[in-house]
């Protein structure tokens, strides 16, 4: 799908579906007014005709019209619901809402206005960036295993396109008590001036938006692969393949032997039940000149790691799963995927700090040869750990890829991302993610970077108290704890052992990594990409030097 922006009058554009607004309460007035008048009134008796139409969000009707004065075919009036509610986040909904709609309709190229940037003040980059994201991330199908057929619907749209002026402007200026917008010239029939600087604020928007999109579905198509076919070495194939040829991004990729090498037998230990042979990722983003001082919140920052989980499979292992909770196990290298959907990117967005994105990948599964309850494993810090269950493997693979770190990267800050409990899952359910660490301003950072994504998440306390539940009677620390309360943060307790005094967070995915059912329309069922977003705002904090 093509993604625009166009100035013009949005009453005037030829496509197959016109798209305008309607905020609860609202006066048809601005751009949907402007159509309206165009159509001699259609919207206002098609919305009293219709009747169910309250403009609450996600309402939609949608009507043909043949009518000259108007070059669609058709017309979308979608709800936004009230005022206070048109966030950019539900600019982004609306924006894959239209999509949804545009399919459904097989229209080819659909317009519409750039959503938020009236009455809500969202300024053009923003919108524009979160429409894009919006439309890419909605009408985003996996079909690699479908029938022909299915497959051609996700053609449509191939156009999205975005008009920036003409018609609410106008309104605007037309109403003689508003305020003339600071960025707008003042008076009808102006030149561009302000609006030209809206444009390209607005296409800035598009390209971000874009590159953010394609991350998030560079990660989502890993983790959709069945687990069969996205074995340790695919991701370690597929992190090669983001450092060939492109300059700034080097890769290295351990194998059983080196991995043994340096100790790691907390992460050897869950590899071993598995037939294919797990790979240790280690990418590195440089950013070019020398003078790389960044600042997130008020840390100084040159380099940042993140880690992502990376289980091809989490079978349980001998603690085997029931076969329910196995079902959707290919998602458990979600963590990985996302580190892998940011350096999809990195180059092209060029953040001002050097990235570490790491991941110690293999495949959870039970075997004459796997690890057995009772187990004591040797990390790389050379902490011992009893695994009393080997279902609770994220959190072994973890501390050795935190081992790693803290022996070779030895950076500023260490976020990691992990589908690491059910029980983060049973505090927070499937749309937010826990998020918990030891250092303020990065935490606050990580906030900071997840609200501007659109992506929820909510901090969880570290509470010293628990942390003697993580120890272990024969070992130094145990793989689970005695107390089945407050799972998700005694794992992320357990984590903290293993991080040294690195500024670390953890950010439990476990819930809105995949979607079970479509809640949010942007996140079609299946993988969502979660983390990607969140790890690009959190890196742009440091700056983008990408030209876009
Ligand atoms: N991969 C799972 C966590 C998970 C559960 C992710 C559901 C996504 C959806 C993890 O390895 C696991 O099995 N955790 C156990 C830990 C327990 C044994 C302490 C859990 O949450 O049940
Ligand atoms: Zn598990
Ligand atoms: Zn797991």
């Amino acid at each position: 799908m093509k993604v625009k922006i166009q100035q013009g009058r949005i009453e005037k554009f030829a496509c197959d579906l016109l798209v305008v607004k309607w905020v609860m309460g609202q006066k048809m007035d601005g751009s949907t007014g402007a159509v309206d008048k165009a159509l001699r009134g259609l919207i206002s008796k098609a919305m009293k005709e219709d009747g169910r139409f309250k403009g609450k969000e996600g309402d939609v009707l949608v009507f043909p019209i043949h009518d000259k004065r108007i070059a669609a075919k058709r017309i979308m009036l979608l709800g936004l619901g009230e005022q206070k509610n048109v966030t950019v986040d539900c600019v982004r909904r609306s924006a894959a809402r239209i999509v949804k709609e545009a399919r459904k309709c097989r229209a080819k190229r659909v317009a519409t206005i750039l959503i938020g940037t009236g009455t809500a003040g969202i300024d053009p980059f923003t919108a524009a960036k979160a429409m894009t994201e919006g439309a890419l991330l909605g009408g985003y199908v996996y079909h690699k295993y479908k029938s022909e057929e299915a497959r051609e619907e996700a053609a449509f749209p191939g156009e999205f396109v975005m008009m920036t002026a003409g018609v609410h402007e106008k309104a605007v200026f037309h109403n003689p008590s508003a305020p003339t917008p600071p960025n707008l010239p003042s008076g009808r029939g102006g030149k561009l001036g302000g609006e030209a600087l809206k444009i390209r604020e607005a296409e800035r928007g598009v390209k971000e938006g874009e590159l953010y999109a394609q991350a998030t579905i560079f990660a989502r198509e890993l983790v959709n692969e069945p687990a069969s076919n996205m074995v340790p070495k695919t991701l370690a194939d597929t992190a090669r393949g983001l450092a060939k040829g492109v300059s700034g991004i080097a890769v290295k990729i351990l194998n059983r032997g080196q991995c043994e090498k340096l100790g790691m037998g907390a992460y050897l230990g869950v590899a071993k039940g598995s037939d294919h042979e797990p790979y240790f990722i280690h990418l590195v983003y440089k950013p070019s000149g020398s003078n790389h001082k960044s600042q997130i919140t008020n840390h100084k920052l040159e380099r940042i790691a993140i880690v992502g989980k990376g289980i091809t499979f989490d079978s349980g292992g001998l603690s085997l799963k029931p076969s329910q909770h196995m079902e959707t196990m290919k998602l458990d290298m979600a963590g990985c995927a996302a580190m892998l959907g940011v350096f999809s990117v990195i180059a092209k967005l060029k953040p001002n700090v050097e990235v570490h994105g790491i991941s110690a990948v293999c495949e959870n599964m039970p075997s004459g040869r796997a690890q057995k309850p009772g187990d004591i494993v040797r990390t790389v810090s050379g902490k011992t750990i009893e695994v009393l269950n080997t279902d609770a493997e994220g959190r072994l693979t973890l501390a050795d890829a935190f081992g790693y770190v803290n022996k070779f990267v030895k950076p500023d800050a260490m976020v990691d991302l992990a589908t690491l409990t059910g029980a983060c899952m049973v505090a927070l359910g499937e749309e937010v993610a826990g998020y918990m660490g030891n250092d303020r301003a990065l935490l606050d950072s990580v906030k900071k970077a997840a609200e501007s994504a659109g992506e929820r998440a909510w901090e969880l306390p570290l509470v010293e108290e628990y942390k003697e539940q993580t120890k272990s009677h024969v070992a130094d620390f145990s793989n689970i704890t005695p107390s089945r309360y407050a799972g998700a943060i005694t794992a992320g307790l357990f984590l903290e052992h293993f991080v040294d005094k690195t500024p670390w967070v953890h950010v439990d995915i476990a819930g809105p990594a995949f979607a079970e059912k479509e809640v949010i329309p942007y996140n079609p069922r299946g993988a969502t990409g979660f983390g990607v977003r969140m790890m690009l705002e959190l890196l742009k904090q440091c700056d983008f030097q990408g030209k876009n």
